[in-house]
């Protein structure tokens, strides 16, 4: 295994630098401008959406490869309460709701090296990003470390550690783009099974109402596998309101987990090169690429199209912070929140 760096670039006035993680099947390129993952081949497949250089990433509006927070997706007006104190956090989306951390949340920030390093079974880079007490409006200092290993296995691991100097939400994700046949081909035919029973239905704003809808006998059954693309015109409210698929599917009433556990498996037809994804979160952001028509080409001036790509986001429930049926996304002064989610590759 080997760790490898590198300088990206420059972006919010300092050197950009990229780990490139490899084994002898798969490499990952991590940079530190949103802890994103800029590349990642598989048998020299590409198979996540990125840019050739640092530019691609400053003018991106997508969160491509990045991670994402203090509080990945929406929330309602960017207003909540701990202990009946109300905090407003930026409203970026449209002006009226808070979306990924706003403004400039996680994916816009120079993360720091924090650790690197590689042995028989894995190479791994840590990197470390200190959210400013009120920083888009979120209260207390979040020091955030976020881990990125490749193993032997061809997997690779996510692993998130934060802690609050006062209370304070938190929901982290990664927003790689997937495509299993390599960038620029479609992801309609891409069969998908989710172990997800629910989903959550969203207003027109892409709001959830604030309670879990049964997936039998809807577009959102994907507990056996089946083509992103089979339901994706079905006439179906929530699927006219999104224009595809940009739901949270959950297990468990989206209950975390101690430990990470298979959420979903993704397969491409053209290069027969699965996922499977594992994960402690109790939910899944499923996003289809539906507003995917950015003038902002992927690698070698490939166009941006709609359903080119496929978003699994590893979770908590959207807007969890406003509707009593979601698990708390709440953590106390000194609390760690964790997360661990895997992207395992086989062919
Ligand atoms: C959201 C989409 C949004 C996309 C890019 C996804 O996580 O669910 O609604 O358009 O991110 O911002």
């Amino acid at each position: 295994m080997k760790v490898t760096k590198s300088i990206f670039g420059k972006a919010v006035n300092d050197t950009v630098s990229s780990y490139t993680l490899s084994n002898s099947r798969m490499s990952v390129k991590i940079i530190e401008y949103g802890a994103r993952v800029a590349e990642l081949l598989y048998d020299d497949v590409s198979v996540v959406c990125g840019f050739d250089t640092i530019e691609g990433y400053l003018k991106d509006n997508d969160y491509h490869g990045s991670i994402v927070g203090r509080y990945a997706n929406r929330i309602y007006k960017g207003k909540f309460s701990i202990d009946g104190r109300e905090y407003n956090v930026s409203n970026n989306e449209a002006g009226r709701y808070h979306l990924h951390g706003g403004y400039c949340g996680f994916s816009g920030k120079l993360w720091k090296l924090e650790n690197l390093g590689c042995d028989d079974d894995r190479a791994y880079v840590t990197l470390k990003y200190v959210s400013p007490d009120n920083e888009e409006g979120f209260p207390g200092t979040l020091a955030v470390y976020v881990t990125y290993t490749l193993t032997l296995a061809d997997e690779l691991k996510i692993d998130y550690v934060a802690v609050s100097d006062k209370d304070t939400i938190i929901n982290l994700t990664n927003h790689s783009y997937f495509n299993l046949s390599g960038v620029g081909n479609t992801i309609l035919d891409h069969m998908l099974t989710m172990y997800c029973d629910q989903y959550i239905p969203v207003d027109q704003k892409l709001i959830p109402f604030g309670y879990f809808a049964n997936v039998t006998g809807t577009p959102f059954d994907f507990r056996t596998a089946k083509a992103i693309g089979r339901d994706i015109d079905a006439d179906d409210i929530q699927i006219k309101t999104a224009g595809g698929y940009d739901h949270c599917f959950t297990r468990d009433r989206g209950e975390n987990k101690d430990s990470p556990l298979l959420i979903a498996t993704i397969s491409s037809p053209v290069t027969d090169i699965t996922m499977d994804i594992l994960t402690t979160e109790g939910g899944i952001q499923m996003y289809t690429g539906n507003f995917m028509t950015a003038d902002n080409p992927f690698f070698s001036n490939c166009p941006q199209r709609k359903n080119q790509a496929v978003a699994l986001e590893c979770n908590r429930i959207p807007d969890s912070p406003n509707h009593a049926a979601f698990p708390s996304c709440v953590y106390r002064a000194g609390e760690k929140y964790t997360q661990t989610t895997i992207y395992r590759f086989k062919r």
